[in-house]
């Protein structure tokens, strides 16, 4: 009996990913469609993501993934469907409202401040966490200043997360392709997300760089919890690191499951051999 206690500690441990244990659905997409124009985005779209889940939305180019993020997050408001962020139903939702909630995102195409340095664009996603104004810096000089440095220390331990003291004064304009998708991460995670939306993180990145990503998102979710929403093209990293794929195409869900699950489903089969993506 006593012999047996160590392997039962292990295998639970194992079950819970070393303390990554998969909770509730913090997000519910019920029967979502989008049209721009006569363009339909997305149609009837539903899933769910849950609490410390990575979880993946792939599909060939213009399938609808980056328009679902944007959903997500409040950019885009669907014609029909609901949503649902930890049980309570969003009407029509902004994107500050979002990020207020927890929401944090990196973009297909990098949007940071080229001409300005690391640690300014990573400061910026600390923007909501601001709460002293002008006025309360005039009237309580002493809260302002110890906000400021709260935001700093916060900013400092992204940087050292994600290794890159070395260019924390470099500008990001002069940085390659594959550090300012790691700075764009940077500035998500100064705003200490809850659901952090990735669309497509290692686009255009070498091997070791997309490595260093995958080693750098899955750190993310193992070490702060983090909820993951990620969108991305190569399927080698797709299957490797997602607990759920959801599948996209001409804005249908095709698919839906864990990996195993995916890549065997005959319609995204299907889907993939007819598309070059
Ligand atoms: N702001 C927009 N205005 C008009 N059409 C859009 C807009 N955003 C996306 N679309 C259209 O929606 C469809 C899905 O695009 P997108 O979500 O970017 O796909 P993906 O990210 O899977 O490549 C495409 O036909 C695209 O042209
Ligand atoms: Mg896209």
């Amino acid at each position: 009996m006593m012999n047996d206690m160590p392997q039962a500690v292990q295998a639970q441990e194992q079950a819970q990913g070393n303390g990554r244990r998969i909770g509730d659905v913090v997000l519910d997409l019920q029967n979502i469609s989008l049209s721009f124009g006569g363009v339909k985005a997305l149609t009837n779209i539903s899933f769910n993501v849950r609490e410390h889940e990575i979880r993946s939305i792939i599909g060939p180019n213009g399938a609808g993934k980056s328009s679902m993020l944007n959903v997500i997050n409040g950019v885009y408001h669907p014609q029909e469907g609901r949503i649902l962020f930890r049980g309570e139903e969003r009407r029509k939702m902004e994107p500050h409202r979002a990020a207020a909630q927890g929401i944090a995102r990196t973009f297909q195409n990098i949007a940071l401040f080229k001409g300005m340095s690391v640690l300014d664009n990573i400061m910026t996603g600390r923007n909501l966490k601001m709460k002293s104004g002008l006025l309360a810096n005039a009237l309580y000089w002493g809260r302002a200043q110890r906000e400021e440095i709260e935001h700093r220390v916060k900013v400092e331990e992204v940087i050292d997360f994600l290794e890159i003291q070395d260019i924390r004064k470099t500008p990001v304009g002069a940085l390659p392709y594959g550090l300012q998708k790691r700075v764009e991460l940077g500035r998500a995670l100064a705003a200490e997300p809850s659901l952090l939306l990735l669309d497509e993180p290692m686009a255009g990145m070498n091997v070791e760089e997309k490595q260093d990503m995958c080693r750098f998102i899955l750190d993310v979710n193992d070490q702060f919890g983090t909820t993951i929403v990620l969108i991305e093209h190569d399927m080698g990293v797709v299957m490797d690191i997602s607990d759920r794929v959801v599948v996209l195409d001409y804005g249908k869900k095709i698919g839906d499951g864990v990996p195993e699950e995916v890549r065997a489903n005959e319609d995204v089969i299907r889907a993939y051999l007819g598309t070059s993506h």
